[in-house]
């Protein structure tokens, strides 16, 4: 099946990448594929992230809440299959989550600069994104572009890389440079230029889409937009505010085209964050507003989190595929050259050290590539 070896795929993928940003730039020279979300300043980058992941714990809220790059890792987990305790005692019982603070074995995060520390708390994982912050950022208002990673293991995801980032922002505020603008726009840049990256473009519904802060970035470094994702956001204000007001124009095109298209999402609003309104609850209010919104309602499956979650995973495998062969190269060079070092070095000794930790990723990498590619060429040559 072409969706069990996409999964496969970008799990070694990730796996490089987080070996990659644990070793430093040295050893950066492969450009992976991942989803990065921009845009205005709570046009609601941070609360699409969190819908596609349905768990709560990114920091959301009015001004600017998400500072420092988020370097997101979902990875698909199966559920364990329950089995009898093998020496016929009590089956470990597994509590369910029923709120976001209970703990739920299935689901748990983990930040690579806190190794082996299993976060089965969503809400401390929030906590601890805004502690880390601060740390490196200060509490007011400040801005770096030094990233957080973390990595999501949960049966309930698409397997995606996904990277929240700091909003555009015109005024500096706090202990902001007076260059804000200037100084995020370059740290947005830097993310969406790679052109392994694919943009979340996130614009909210009730402002002017020819201002968006986040499709005139994406197409400074994507002009034929064959990478760019449009999201609209507050779908629901816009009804609130200019009644018989929709974005179909938009989505159909004529207003902004965009190769990819555009996907409308509600995410909750500020009374839902304050009341803690809860993910599935929020998720089910978008279903039932696309669904009977008479402007949508004959469309509704192209609108809202799902469709989004599953296009995102699609173009993303698309992309993969497409790009393996230079992947593949580039991993087979850099391997030539880190097997050259070591046996100019004397050997491979000095084990556990940076580079010795990356050849034995890219090994497993390129034998992992080279089972898929030999065993499933149809596979990547399938017309879809
Ligand atoms: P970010 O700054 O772009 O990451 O935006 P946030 O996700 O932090 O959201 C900013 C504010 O907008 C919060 O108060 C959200 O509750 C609100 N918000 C985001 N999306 C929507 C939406 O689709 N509908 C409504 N009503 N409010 C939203
Ligand atoms: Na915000
Ligand atoms: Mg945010």
């Amino acid at each position: 099946m072409a969706s069990g070896l996409g999964t496969e795929i970008v799990g070694i993928v990730n796996k490089l990448q987080d070996v990659f940003s644990a070793v430093g730039s040295s050893a950066t020279q492969i450009d992976l594929p991942q989803i990065c979300v921009i845009g205005s300043q709570s046009s609601g980058k941070s609360s699409v992230l969190e819908n596609i992941v349905g768990r709560d714990f990114l920091p959301r809220g009015t001004g600017i809440v998400t500072r420092r790059p988020l370097v997101l890792q979902l990875i698909n987990r199966p559920k364990p299959v329950a089995t009898p305790n093998p020496d016929g005692g009590a089956v470990q019982s597994s509590k369910q989550p029923e709120v976001n603070g209970v703990e739920n074995k299935e689901e748990w995060g983990e930040f690579l600069h806190l190794p082996g520390q299993k976060f089965y708390d969503f809400n401390k994982i929030r906590d601890e994104i805004v502690r880390d912050t601060e740390a490196k950022t200060g509490k007011n208002a400040g801005i770096s572009p030094i990233p957080i990673n973390l990595r999501v293991y949960s049966p309930n995801v698409l397997t995606l890389t996904l990277v929240d980032l700091p909003g555009v922002t015109r005024v500096p505020v706090g202990d902001q440079p007076r260059d804000i603008e200037r100084q995020i726009k370059d740290m947005l840049l830097k993310f969406i230029q790679k052109p392994a990256c694919i943009i979340l473009a996130v614009t909210a519904a009730n402002t002017d889409l020819a201002n968006s802060d986040g499709l005139n970035l994406a197409r400074e470094v994507d002009p034929e937009g064959s990478r760019t994702i449009g999201v609209l956001t507050k779908v629901d204000l816009m009804c609130v505010w200019d009644a018989g007001t929709d974005v179909v124009d938009i989505l159909a095109g004529r207003v902004i085209p965009l190769r990819l298209g555009y996907v409308p999402v509600v995410n909750r609003g500020q009374k839902d964050i304050d009341s803690s309104r809860s993910i599935q609850a929020a998720l089910e209010h978008e279903r039932q507003f696309f669904d009977t919104h008479p402007s949508y309602r004959s469309k509704s499956q192209y609108c809202g989190t799902p469709f989004l979650a599953r296009k995102l995973n699609m173009i993303l495998m698309h992309h993969i595929r497409a790009t393996l062969p230079d992947i593949k190269a580039r991993i087979t060079s850099q391997l030539g050259k880190y097997n050259a070092e070591l046996t100019s070095l004397g050997g491979p000794h000095g084990e556990g050290n940076s580079a010795n930790v990356v050849l034995s990723v890219i090994t497993e990498f390129t034998s992992e590539y080279r089972t898929m590619i030999d065993g499933n060429t149809q596979d990547l040559n399938v017309n879809e």
